[in-house]
């Protein structure tokens, strides 16, 4: 039995484009001589902001004739500080540029004032910052003049002051601001894993008529803690997990993230056909179950380096909670 492949509702007037890749310049020799061979790319937003170079170039000529989505990092929805508008300015005229069929960022900050931390950091979710995040989703979409695609991120702590549950927020959320979502399943299992919370609720939970894409990778599994690497095959619990999500949004795109050790373009594409594979019949594919890294030298290779920070935003989070606390 397949899984069902059109939408049942509009999404936001947005079309299923099928199924992407994260274009990646290591892989543009092989697209520009054999074709691209997938439905759509999404590319990273600040990479071709400034229009110069071989690759923008490519990627423009490449927009003439497949569907681009833009992805972003640098939004920062949940900061205090004013949104940038030189950012928004530059994001549109770049989607413009592209004929971007969408514009997606995460649901995270990224800095306050000057300093970057170069990260996707969580929020606390309460009353008082999800109407922070919505009014700003709402004035980042009249500034772009079209829906905001908000996607869910991956996160390692929490905070205390938190009053709601993930898909809690984002659900008020999309109710506020009628935003698009942008559903990692990746991020839910990662997630799930490091608060200890069932991801299958997570995804039955959140508004599906709102799904415009879903995001697959595969993470790092530290014991502990989930890392989210997009280094890997997707493990055998996200294809499960993706599979519940195709159904209940009746059939979304299907991008897959791969951002470190980035394989030869035809594996890429082999990963990529397990999800059309899976679309087709409805059999789960056959994938590996991650296994812990416990040894301090496979320890040192992780591609995120996110686990040396680990300790010092666990304290930093714990010690912010705990002087609220007082
Ligand atoms: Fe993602």
């Amino acid at each position: 039995m397949s899984v069902k492949q059109e939408c049942k509702e509009p999404r936001l007037g947005l079309p299923n484009l099928g199924f992407g890749v994260g274009l990646r310049t290591q892989h543009l020799p092989d697209i520009l001589s054999e074709g691209a061979r997938v439905d759509w790319f999404e590319i990273i937003s600040e990479n071709f902001m400034e229009h110069s170079g071989y690759t923008s170039n490519v990627v423009d000529r490449l927009s003439e004739d497949i569907p681009i989505v833009m992805h972003g990092v640098s939004l920062s929805i949940g900061s205090e500080s004013p949104l940038n508008r030189d950012y928004l300015d530059k994001l549109k005229k770049l989607a413009r540029r592209v004929n971007a069929v969408w514009i997606s960022d995460h649901l995270c900050w990224t800095g306050l004032g000057s300093h970057n931390s170069h990260d996707l950091l969580p929020l606390p979710l309460n009353e008082e910052s999800l109407k922070h995040v919505t009014q700003r989703v709402q004035e980042v979409q009249e500034i772009l003049e079209r829906p905001l695609i908000i996607e869910n991120p991956s996160s390692y702590v929490q905070f205390r002051s938190s009053t709601m549950t993930e898909w809690e927020f984002i659900t008020e959320l999309v109710e506020a601001t009628q935003c698009g979502l942008l559903l990692d399943v990746n991020n839910v299992y990662v997630s799930a894993h490091n608060h200890r919370f069932d991801a299958e609720h997570y995804i039955r939970s959140i508004p599906h008529n709102h799904v415009v894409q879903i995001h697959l990778a595969g993470p790092a599994y530290c014991g502990e803690y989930m890392i989210d690497t997009h280094d890997a095959p997707v493990p055998a619990r996200v294809w499960e997990l993706y599979s519940l999500a195709q159904e209940l949004t009746g059939g979304v795109s299907t991008l897959l993230e791969w951002d470190a050790q980035i394989p030869d373009y035809p594996e890429l594409l082999a990963e990529l056909d397990k999800a059309r594979r899976l679309m087709s019949s409805g059999v789960v594919p056959e994938a590996p179950v991650p296994e812990p890294i416990i040894s301090d030298e496979q320890h040192t290779v992780l591609s995120t380096p996110i686990d040396f920070q680990l300790t010092h935003i666990s304290n930093e989070a714990h010690s912010i909670a705990d002087s609220g606390n007082k």
